[in-house]
């Protein structure tokens, strides 16, 4: 694959994973994160170019952008990847955490598709892909934030993909389950599920780069669940959701695992 491929959020999980199976297959590839030591060491290990970058603020993601290009050429196509997830109960949930989470989660997701296609849309070619999340369209107690965070990545991302179609941009959404990543750091899965690990993700979105597809659930299998049962009756849904533990598990989580990873997402490192 002869591609330039810009990935944000990139330091660890899903999108170091997807760097290094991108590689593999021959892209050239630059990470940026919030996180600079961790995106330097990174990208050293694995042989491409690192840099610091924090997706909520133009400036900075547009001179990410320029010594991207600087460093690798113009980009084929730019993953925004980067994300948080805050959880617990809606109550407890600080203004200040719920500003960070749509800055991260959506306005950095809207920033890096505006700004790759004013790089895109000249050239005629391009594809923009999306991280947004199943939690997007399945929602949870003591999710409320992430949920609709991802909602919003969702539709923002099929506005844009039907905008621009018809010139040569792809624009598509990926939406994973519980990923073994820091982010689910002190959470059970779902009764009787595994949770997907980041190489999974990962071959999700180098087939999605060989086969531009608006919209990607990984495992596929869970985007029929999610559309059959967001189908059925209020009650029905309320009684899986029990069955699969999917009413605690963002609520009855162990804090003092997650502690590490609530200090990073406030602080960026
Ligand atoms: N792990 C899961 O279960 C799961 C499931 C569905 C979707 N996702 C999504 O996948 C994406 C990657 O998550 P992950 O699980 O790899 O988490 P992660 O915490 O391992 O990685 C996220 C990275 O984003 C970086 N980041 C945070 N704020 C940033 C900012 N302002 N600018 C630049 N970088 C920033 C962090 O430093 C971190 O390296 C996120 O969008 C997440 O919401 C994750």
């Amino acid at each position: 694959m002869s591609k330039v491929v810009v990935i944000t959020g990139a330091a660890r999980g899903i999108g170091l994973a997807t760097a290094r199976a991108l590689k593999a297959k021959g892209a050239t590839i630059v990470i940026g994160d919030i996180d600079e030591a961790a995106v330097k060491e990174a990208a050293e290990s694995l042989g491409v170019t690192g840099l610091a970058v924090d997706v909520t603020s133009r400036e900075s993601f547009t001179a990410f952008l320029d010594r991207a290009e600087e460093a690798a050429g113009p980009p084929d196509v730019v993953i925004n990847n980067a994300g948080i997830m805050p959880i617990g109960p809606v109550t407890d949930e600080s203004d200040a955490d719920a500003h960070r989470c749509v800055d991260i989660n959506l306005h950095g997701v809207m920033l890096g598709t505006k700004l790759a296609l004013g790089r895109m849309l000249p050239r005629g070619s391009g594809h923009i892909i999306n991280v947004a999340s199943l939690a997007g369209v399945m929602f949870t107690p003591g999710l409320a934030l992430y949920n609709a965070s991802k909602a919003a990545v969702i539709a923002f991302t099929e506005a844009t993909r039907l905008e621009v179609r018809d010139r040569g941009v792809h624009v598509s959404a990926v939406l994973p389950t519980f990923t073994n990543t820091d982010l689910v750091a002190g959470t059970s899965s779902p009764k009787g599920q595994r949770n997907c690990e980041p190489e999974d993700i990962a071959a999700a979105v180098v087939e999605l780069i060989g086969r531009p597809r608006p919209q990607v659930v990984v495992p596929k299998k869970l985007g029929r669940q999610a559309r059959l049962g967001a189908l059925l009756p209020d009650r029905v849904r309320r009684a899986v959701a029990r069955r699969y533990g999917l009413d605690k598990i963002f609520l009855e989580y162990d804090p003092e695992v997650r502690k590490a990873y609530d200090a990073r997402i406030r602080t960026g490192s």
